[in-house]
């Protein structure tokens, strides 16, 4: 690694949303370790408290806010509370999710609307908090949690592709509008270690997604490509990552 590219991720504010498992906890470390300026959201505090223990022992600067991404209140208080303490907003990672899978047949509309709210209006309220931060500095870079279910779509996934998809459609518009001075990366993971397959609450499906997360590649695997995101020069636009375990077909 150059120190170019060091001073690039030193310094910078970054809020991560879900920073309390997987992918986001796995982020959050290795941006630590490059100097950044953490501020982790979840709603399990004590998850997120202890990490930030975790970060500040690795010499990093990290604050903690409980957000629950549903609220748009809480979005923007998390947001507020990023500015309050740091002056300035750099990266949003809007990572929170979750993946209900099921066949539609099966009904389980409690679950569709969860991941609707999570999955879409999460990362919705995620880019109306911090946009007119961002247009304000003139700078900015928003991280947006897709998948590869939002690109092809699985017997059991139509829902949670759905939204997928449509964080996909959110980025891809937000990039268009945003102006010169505001990156939009996409990032879209196959199979990757984390707590993501306990949200599968129908027996079958479950089966078929543990069976499928046996070839599960490490969560800091996502973890390197944001920090590679990051990382570019200021005019240099990640727009899209899909990375899949190089065993997982589909
Ligand atoms: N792992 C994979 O294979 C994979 C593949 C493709 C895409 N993804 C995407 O990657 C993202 C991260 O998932 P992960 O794999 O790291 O799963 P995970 O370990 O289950 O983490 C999910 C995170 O989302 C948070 N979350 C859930 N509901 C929330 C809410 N209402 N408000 C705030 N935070 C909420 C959870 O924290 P709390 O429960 O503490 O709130 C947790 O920190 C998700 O968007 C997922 O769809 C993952």
């Amino acid at each position: 690694m150059s120190n170019e590219q060091n001073d690039r991720i030193q310094g910078k504010v970054v809020v991560i949303t879900g920073a309390s498992s997987g992918l986001g906890a796995e982020t959050a470390r290795h941006l630590a370790r490059r100097g950044a300026r953490l501020v982790l959201a979840a709603r399990r505090q004590e998850r997120l408290d202890e990490l930030a223990r975790e970060l500040k022992d690795l010499g990093a600067e990290a604050t903690v806010k409980a957000t629950d991404v549903t609220d748009r209140g809480q979005v923007e208080a998390l947001v507020k509370h990023a500015t309050d303490t740091y002056g300035r907003l750099d990266v949003m990672v809007n990572n929170a999710g979750l993946m209900p899978l099921s066949p539609l047949a099966e009904g389980r509309v409690d679950e569709w609307e969860q991941m609707i709210d999570v999955n879409v209006k999460g990362v919705m309220y995620g880019i109306h908090a911090a946009l007119p931060v961002m247009n304000q500095q003139q700078s900015g870079h928003f991280i947006n949690l897709s998948s590869v279910a939002g690109h092809v779509v699985f017997p059991g996934s139509a829902v949670y592709s759905a939204s997928k998809f449509a964080v996909w459609a959110l980025s891809e518009g937000l990039r268009k509008e945003a102006g010169p001075n505001i990156r939009t990366t996409t990032l879209s993971p196959g199979a990757v270690q984390s707590e993501l397959p306990q949200s599968v609450g129908h027996d079958e499906t479950a089966k078929q997604v543990n069976d499928l997360y046996e070839m599960a590649i490490p969560a800091d695997s996502v973890a390197r490509a944001i920090v590679y995101a990051i990382e570019q020069p200021a005019d240099v636009d990640i727009n899209e990552i899909i990375l899949r375990p190089t065993a997982q077909e589909m």
